[in-house]
C-alpha cells in the first residue's frame, strides 16, 4: 500500500523581531517573567499593511513547492490550517490559491480550524487522500498572524507575550518506499474545555452556556448584534486563556498521544530520532522530554526565537530541523500537538 511522504518543506518568518524588552514598553511585564515561564526570548510580527496569514502561507508554500521539485500548477489539493485567518470567511485555502496564482487549476481548498493541532489534523486528512490515490501533490500549510489580534495592554499580557507570527508548508506525495512516509496518526478532542482557550467574540454564541458559566457573563453581555460596544470594552474580542488549566492538560495529553502513536507502530521513545512538539511553551516541551526520557538530541525546540505560532509551529520547526541536518532520510520522527478545543494529536513518520 502507498504511504504519504513529505516531498518538500519550507517556512517563512516575518523580518521584524520583537524582543521581550520591547513588550515591556507596551505592558506591565518583564523579560525575566516571560523567559522563566515560557522560554520565549523573542518572536516575529508580520508587517501590518503588507503581510497576512495568507501571504505568509504563500511564501512558505513557494519554498515547499520548490523543495519538492514540482511546479505550483501540479498542486492538486490545498489544506490550510490557521486560527488567525485573513477573513472570518472565506478561509485562507482559497486565498492562498489566488496568492500563488493557481486559481485557474480550480483545485479544492480545505480550511482546518483545529488551532495548535491544525497541522497534525491536516496531515492526517491529507494522508487519507494520498494513500487512497485521490491526490498526488497536496499542499498543506500552517500559518498564523497573531500580532493582529492580541491585546498588547497589561490586561492581555498572559496571552500576548506567548504568541508570534509565521508560516510553514509541506508538499505531500505518495511513496512506495518501505522506509519512508507517515506510519500512523492519532487525533483526539475534548470539547468540555472549549472556552478555556478560546476567541469568543464576535460569534453567534449569544451567551452559550460554556462562555456564560466560565466567565460569569450576564445575559446583557450578549445581544442580537454580532459585535457590541460591550464586547470591545470588556476585551471579549481577544483570546481568553486559562494558562494553568491548559498547562495541566497539555502535560498529560502530549506524552499520552506520543506513546499511543509509538505503541501502535511498535516503537518505544528511545527509538525516536526526533520529536517535534508543537511549540506551546518550552516548559511543556521539557516536561514531555523528561517523562519520555528523551535526550536533548531527540527533541527540537525553537519557541525561544519565534514564540507560539500555533498551526505554523510544527512545520516551521520541522523545516528548521531538516535544514540543520537534525532530521535525515529514514529518521523516525514524531509530530505532536495540543491546544484549544481541547484538541491534540500525533503523527509518526519515517522522513
Ligand atoms: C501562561 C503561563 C505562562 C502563565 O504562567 P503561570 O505560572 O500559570 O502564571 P499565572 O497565570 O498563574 O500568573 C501568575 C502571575 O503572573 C501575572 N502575569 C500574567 N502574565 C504576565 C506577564 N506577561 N508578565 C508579568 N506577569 C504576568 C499574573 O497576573 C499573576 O499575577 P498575580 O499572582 O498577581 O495574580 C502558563 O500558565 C502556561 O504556559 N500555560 C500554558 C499556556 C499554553 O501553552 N498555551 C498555548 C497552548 S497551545
Amino acid at each position: 500500500m502507498k504511504k504519504t511522504k513529505i516531498a518538500g518543506i519550507g517556512h517563512y518568518l516575518p523580518e521584524r523581531v520583537v524582543s521581550n524588552k520591547e513588550l515591556e514598553s507596551l505592558m506591565d511585564t518583564t523579560d525575566e517573567w516571560i523567559t522563566e515561564r515560557t522560554g520565549i526570548r523573542e518572536r516575529r510580527f508580520g508587517e501590518r499593511h503588507k503581510e497576512t496569514t495568507t501571504t505568509m502561507g504563500a511564501r512558505a508554500a513557494e519554498k515547499a513547492i520548490a523543495d519538492a521539485g514540482i511546479q505550483k500548477e501540479e498542486v492538486d489539493f490545498i489544506i490550510f490550517a490557521t486560527l488567525s485567518p485573513d477573513y472570518f470567511f472565506p478561509g485562507c485555502g482559497v486565498l492562498v490559491q489566488r496568492e500563488l496564482g493557481i486559481s485557474d487549476t480550480e483545485v479544492g481548498a480545505l480550511d482546518i480550524r483545529n488551532q495548535c493541532s491544525g497541522f497534525v489534523y491536516g496531515l492526517s486528512v491529507a494522508d487519507q487522500y494520498i494513500k487512497t490515490g485521490v491526490y498526488k501533490n497536496i499542499l498543506l500549510i500552517g500559518a498564523e498572524m497573531h500580532s493582529m489580534g492580541l491585546d498588547f495592554t497589561t490586561r492581555g499580557r498572559n496571552v500576548s507575550v506567548i504568541f508570534g507570527d509565521g508560516a510553514g508548508a509541506v508538499i505531500l506525495q505518495p511513496t512506495e518506499a518501505e522506509d519512508q512516509g507517515v506510519l500512523t496518526s492519532h487525533l483526539h478532542s475534548d470539547g468540555r474545555h472549549a472556552e478555556e482557550l478560546a476567541f469568543l467574540s464576535p460569534g453567534c454564541h449569544g451567551g452559550y452556556h460554556g462562555a456564560k458559566e466560565l466567565y460569569g457573563f450576564s445575559d446583557s453581555t450578549f445581544d442580537t448584534v454580532f459585535v457590541t460596544q460591550k464586547m470591545l470594552d470588556d476585551a471579549l474580542i481577544y483570546p481568553h486563556m486559562n494558562g494553568k488549566y491548559v498547562f495541566k492538560f497539555a502535560v498529560q495529553k502530549f506524552p499520552a498521544v506520543i506513546m499511543e502513536a509509538l505503541g501502535t507502530a511498535g516503537f518505544q521513545p528511545s527509538d525516536l530520532d526526533m520529536l517535534i512538539p508543537h511549540q506551546a511553551n518550552l516548559r511543556i516541551s521539557q516536561f514531555v522530554q523528561k517523562v519520555l526520557k528523551l535526550t536533548d538530541d531527540q527533541v527540537f525546540n525553537n519557541i525561544q526565537r519565534y514564540g507560539n505560532t500555533t498551526a505554523a509551529s510544527i512545520p516551521i520547526a520541522l523545516s528548521e530541523a531538516r535544514d540543520e541536518g537534525r532530521v535525515k532520510r529514514g529518521d523516525l520522527v514524531c509530530l505532536a500537538a495540543f491546544g484549544s478545543g481541547f484538541t491534540w494529536g500525533a503523527s509518526l513518520l519515517r522522513w
